[in-house]
């Protein structure tokens, strides 16, 4: 099977690009292969987790850009420019517009902080504090121009403890992403993932 060429967008610390670099490493993330890494923010952890793989990271910087439509536009060019089939968000703190998405459909995934469709935007671990939940988790979906509400493609549980502060919570819900991303989106890249409206069903 052709690799899947994946493009990973992020904005911050990286943990979640880490966890694909490493299973495409030990052949988890086969048939998919991360081919390119943007982030909308220069100097951020990300880009030289990328540069220790190897991996070419390109900089479009939200600020440079005068509205939304503008900077993702060079962000579609980029990824474009990447020879991408999939494109993953992870950790990528902008939403995107039609003019990123058009023509992309069911081929761009975000992981969020919470069990979707609660806790949607940013600081998800300190609404899920706030609302005084005792279960969040993370959740793996399909990206549509809402905020964290296209279709759910997978999902962890985690429990809230009493004790929990938003980085405690954050670190907990963090170990369950770092696996469930990059199986998803394997299992995306080997065509294992089926989608019926809003329902995705996974097939062996
Ligand atoms: C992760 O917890 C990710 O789910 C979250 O940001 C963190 C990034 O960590 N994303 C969102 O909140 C998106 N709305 P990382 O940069 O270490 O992967």
């Amino acid at each position: 099977m052709a690799p899947t060429r994946v493009v990973v967008l992020v904005s911050g610390g990286g943990t979640n690009l880490q966890s694909l670099l490493d299973a495409e490493a030990t052949g988890a993330l086969s048939p998919a292969t991360v081919v390119g890494v943007i982030s909308n923010r220069p100097g951020v952890r990300a880009l030289e987790r990328a540069a220790a793989a190897g991996v070419p990271a390109r900089v479009v910087d939200h600020r440079e850009h005068a509205d939304r439509s503008s900077f993702d536009a060079a962000l579609r060019r980029e990824v474009e420019a990447f020879g991408a089939h999939l494109v993953v968000l992870a950790g990528f703190m902008r939403v995107l517009t039609a003019t990123f998405l058009a023509g992309l459909e069911d081929r761009v995934v975000n992981i969020h902080p919470s069990l979707l469709p609660a806790f949607p935007g940013v600081r998800a671990q300190s609404q899920a504090l706030q609302h005084g939940v005792k279960v969040t988790g993370c959740t793996v979906h399909f990206v549509d121009a809402g905020l964290d509400t296209g279709a759910i493609i997978a999902q962890a549980a985690v429990p809230v403890l009493d004790e929990d502060t938003e980085e405690s919570l954050q670190a907990r819900v963090l170990v369950e992403e770092h696996r469930l991303l990059p199986a998803a989106v394997a299992d995306l890249a080997a065509g294992r993932l089926r989608r019926e409206g809003r329902r995705v069903y996974r097939q062996p």
